[in-house]
């Protein structure tokens, strides 16, 4: 038997929404099991982009994902290889550790039968991940709004507008999700929390009613940006460039180190990305892609 699953990239947060709004981009890693003959030792092989630092072992996040289900079930997991090509770069707030647990939580049921619902394999990755945006995101694709109650995952997913897309600032610089969650403080003023639900609330909505020009203000965020861009000291500089280059909104995706600003599709041509390049590459060292938002999210083939 032979299972493929393709899972996106996702940008978290999206300004204000921190731990609770993510969209998912058209960028996917790649992943293949194949059963094999009983008792054979687990065979990873990892390809692609930042595969060095992926790993071949049973400590892979992917593995790791097909196990947890198995275990769920007490069932014994059985020989198999596993390929993956990796696409979305790892530790740059594209979601990659949840496009590995979400297609690992996917491939466990299938290989188990299918005992457990969308719902429920998504409360198993959120054990894995420990925050549910890019996983609902990557699940389902769109914009997609969620919120943990008593552990279980509660979420709503909208599609985007296809006329708007993102420019993907990726640095080379890697950020560690659980380092730059270290550095947020425990307390914020009242005030701050106002103004990230109202910015929550017009995002949301701007973006369904393609209220753009309201964007710009909308992903202004008062929670964790502040507190990131000390491990993004560049972070400022590029959210101005693009602003200064027709760009509706910029954020940080996810913990960083990526940057998304978000662009009328109408608007982007090779002129103004050559001009964008050549100013952010004297701020940061980096690479760009144009990715467009899907309302799709996990393919899989039999
Ligand atoms: N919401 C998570 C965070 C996303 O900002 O820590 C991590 O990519």
């Amino acid at each position: 038997m032979k299972l493929k699953i393709k899972t996106p990239a996702t940008t978290a947060n999206l300004g204000p929404g921190f731990d609770c709004l993510a969209a998912s981009l058209s960028l996917y890693n790649e992943f293949e099991i194949v059963l094999v003959s009983n008792k054979q030792k687990l065979k990873i092989t990892v390809e692609g982009v930042d595969s060095k630092y992926i790993s071949e072992n049973e400590d892979n996040i992917f593995y790791e994902a097909i196990k947890k289900i198995f275990d769920k079930q007490k069932i014994q997991i059985p020989s198999i290889e596993i390929y993956i090509r990796n696409n979305i770069p790892i530790k740059r707030g594209l979601g990659s550790s949840a496009s590995a647990c979400v297609a690992g939580v996917i491939a466990g049921n299938i290989l188990c039968g299918e005992p457990l619902s969308e719902n429920e394999l998504l409360d198993v990755a959120l054990e894995l991940e420990g925050h549910p945006d890019n996983i609902v995101a990557c699940m389902f694709g769109g914009l997609c709004i969620s919120s943990v109650i008593e552990n279980k995952v509660k979420f709503v997913k909208l599609n985007l507008p296809a006329d708007i897309l993102a420019l993907t600032i990726i640095p080379q610089q890697k950020i560690s999700t659980k380092e730059a969650r270290k550095i947020l403080p425990e307390k914020i003023f009242f005030k701050d929390a106002v103004k990230n639900i109202s910015n929550v609330a017009l995002l949301v909505s701007s973006l369904i009613t393609k209220k753009y020009e309201f964007l710009k203000f909308a992903t202004q965020d008062f929670l964790h940006q502040p507190y990131r861009k000390k491990l993004m000291p560049w972070m400022q500089k590029v959210f101005e460039i693009c602003l200064e280059n027709k760009s509706l909104c910029c954020m940080l995706s996810g913990s960083g180190s990526t940057v998304v600003a978000i662009y009328k599709k109408s608007d982007i041509n090779n002129e103004l990305l050559e001009k964008i390049e050549t100013k952010l590459r004297k701020v940061v060292t980096c690479e760009f892609k144009v990715l467009p938002f899907i309302n799709k999210g996990v393919i899989i083939k039999q």
